[in-house]
């Protein structure tokens, strides 16, 4: 594993953070659809985005999404958007990214982080597998929800 940094979003990272580029196929994966209908009600003092840095470099980016009132139990605490550059890939990014927000979680007294994902044999259900998620059922939309115990 690399030696990450991670850092709140900030004007002078936000460009990279959202020209990230993934591999081929990988794109649609990004944001499934209930996130994307959800986005535009939400109060940005929910938010937790933050970048990751190895050597001064952009290679990845999460946001949480904290809101104890959402009448949806999978977007109280939950993972709303997780990207690591392609190039980055495979090399802990991911799992360093996903461990600070279950902490950020944590201290906020929540007893569980929740993701939705869109299966797909390039998808990042693997992923969030190895890192202790278990599907607990499925949205509206037949995304996949994951939920690991803190
Ligand atoms: C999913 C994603 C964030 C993973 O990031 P990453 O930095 O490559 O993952 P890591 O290197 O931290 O991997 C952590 C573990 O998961 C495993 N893993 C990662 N992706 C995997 C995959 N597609 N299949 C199987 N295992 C996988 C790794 O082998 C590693 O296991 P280890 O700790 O035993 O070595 C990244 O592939 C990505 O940005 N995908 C496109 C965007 C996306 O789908 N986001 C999710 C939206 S819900």
């Amino acid at each position: 594993m690399g030696n990450y940094i991670l850092e709140e979003l900030s004007a002078k990272t936000i460009v990279a953070a959202n020209s990230l580029t993934l591999k081929p196929g990988q794109e649609q994966f990004v944001a499934p659809t209930s996130y994307a209908l959800a986005e535009s009600y939400f109060n940005p003092s929910t938010e937790w985005p933050r970048v990751v840095l190895e050597n001064d470099t952009v290679v990845g980016f999460i946001r949480g999404h904290f809101d104890p009132e959402s009448d949806q139990p999978e977007f109280k605490s939950c993972i709303w958007r997780i990207v690591v550059a392609a190039d980055a890939q495979g090399k802990g990014v991911g799992r360093f990214a996903v461990e600070a927000l279950a902490g950020e979680a944590k201290s906020r007294g929540f007893a569980t982080l929740t993701v939705l994902w869109e299966s797909g044999s390039k998808g990042p259900g693997d992923f969030f597998h190895k890192l202790g998620f278990v599907d607990i059922g499925t949205s509206r939309f037949g995304e996949i929800i994951g939920e690991l115990k803190l």
